[in-house]
Formats: C-alpha cells, structure tokens, sequence
C-alpha cells in the first residue's frame, strides 16, 4: 500500500504536480478518475510495483497538485500535463497507460495527442461516448452549484454512484476515505473539470484504429460506463481483451482489487 511518505511532487509546465514514482522497468501510468486522486490507485500501487515503474500522479487540480486556474479543465489539457510529467521523470520507453473513467477520457486524448509514447492501454470503468446534451447540461447546473455551495452535495452525489452495494455495506472506512477525497477537492477545480468534461468529443470513431494492445476492465455493477456498454467498445478495439470484475461498481481496483490486479498482471506480463 502507498502512503503520502511515497508522494513527491515535481515541477511540469510552470505547475506543480505530485505523484507516487514506484518500482524499475516497463513504465506504467495510473490515472485516477473524478474527481478523486492517486490514492484510487492504493491496491495497484502496492499489488504491481514488482512488474514495472508505477507512476500515479494526481491531475492539475486534485489531490496535491496545483488547483485548477482556469474556468475549463479539458481532457486535452490534462493529456498534455502527463506528457509534460513524463518527459520531466525522463521517462523515455513507451508507457502503458492505465485510467479510469475520466483517466480514460484523458487516454483517448493521450493517444490521439502522444500516441507515440504507448505501448499499451488499459480502460477500467470508462466511456467513449461524450456526454449526452442533457448530461452536459447537468454538468454545467452542477458547476454553478458548486461554487455556490461547495463541494460537499457534489461527493454524497458521487459516493451513491461509484460503489456497488456490497462495497457500501462491507468497507464503510474505504467509502469514507473517498468521499474526504472528493470533499477536499477546491470548488474552483471541481466545477472547471465538470465544464471540461461536458464538453469532451466521441471517441468512438477513433476505437478502430488504436493499434496498441489494450485491457478493458469494468465492474459487474458498474452505473456509470454499464458493462455492456463497455463490452461493445472493447469489441471496437482490435484485438482488445475485455475482463468483467465480480463485486465491484465504477471503482473496480479499490472495489475488488485481487481480480484487477490479476488482470493487469497478466495484461503487462504478456506485452
Ligand atoms: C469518473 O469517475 O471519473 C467520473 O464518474 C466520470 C464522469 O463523471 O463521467
């Protein structure tokens, strides 16, 4: 497991960012869904440091690094901030990149923008499709409410949706530990990430032509990217392989972190 003794910041595009850099070889990218932080990561952190470089970092505006300072935080923006991250961490071979849900939006862009630095993808929990007009809509009400009132309607929102009811009922300290995540995340960056991300484009043209081998995980009882969903976009991405994980909702590696981390491994050992 990581703790914050394992966090260490550095400097990319003027801001500052903070990440866990953990383990030798083959680099691997873990990059967390919203609005959360490294620390969705824990169980890969600590479960998969004997097969390669495991990079966490928290994204422009969550977790430690630098608040968000700008009204729209895009999916291409925070592409080029892992990119930018990496070349600072001098991390030359090709990555594989591991995001979920909005990690996964960020991995389209990272392989439309970078693609020349992948040598894998991995897509837990995630979507291609943009937002719908009434999701966007919603959004951009849920930004204005939360610089109104906070951050704190906006995590009891998100916690009833992330978990499935088994993790609900059995790990109230995991489910507690995300909702002070989100909570601690400032209005300004909450509400600039909801702007990006109501306006983040299909990616489903793009699901043909990516070319590197690519995991696709979901949780069984995942509400937010459903199963079948999911299903159907690994079936768009040759060669893909699809793992459906028992016991778990939209934060599958917290959720049931011995079926992911046994899925990854097989993933990165066959690359
Ligand atoms: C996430 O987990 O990153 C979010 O649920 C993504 C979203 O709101 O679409």
């Amino acid at each position: 497991m990581t703790t914050t003794n394992d966090l260490r910041s550095l400097t990319a595009r003027d801001h500052t960012f903070a990440l866990v850099d953990k383990g030798r070889g083959m680099p691997v990218l873990l990059v967390h869904g919203f609005p959360l932080d490294h620390t969705m990561w824990q169980f890969q952190l600590g479960g998969l440091v004997d097969l390669g470089r495991i990079i966490a970092p928290d994204l422009r505006g969550f977790g430690r690094s630098v608040p968000c300072d700008r009204p729209i935080l895009t999916m291409e923006t925070l592409a080029d901030d892992l990119a930018a991250i990496l070349e600072a961490l001098q991390v030359e071979e090709p990555i594989v990149f591991c995001g979920l849900s909005m990690g996964g939006y960020v991995a389209w862009e990272f392989w439309r923008r970078h693609g020349q630095r992948l040598r894998g993808l991995i897509l837990c929990d995630t979507r291609a499709a943009p937002d719908s007009p009434e999701a966007a809509a919603q959004r951009l009400e849920n930004a204005a409410k939360v610089m109104d009132q906070g951050v704190k309607f906006f995590a009891e929102m998100m916690v009833a949706r992330l978990f499935c009811p088994q993790t609900a009922e059995k790990q109230p300290d995991l489910v507690a530990a995300i909702r002070q995540v989100m909570e601690n995340t400032l209005p300004q960056s909450v509400a600039a990430t909801l702007r990006g991300l109501a306006q983040r484009v299909d990616a489903r043209p793009w699901l043909s032509q990516i070319n590197v081998p690519t995991l696709v995980l979901v949780g069984e009882h995942d509400v937010v990217s459903p199963p079948d969903e999911m299903d159907s976009m690994a079936q768009a991405i040759p060669g893909s392989k699809f793992v459906k994980i028992p016991e778990a909702g939209h934060l599958a590696p917290l959720e049931n972190p011995t079926a992911v981390n046994l899925a990854i491994r097989e993933f990165l050992s066959n690359l």
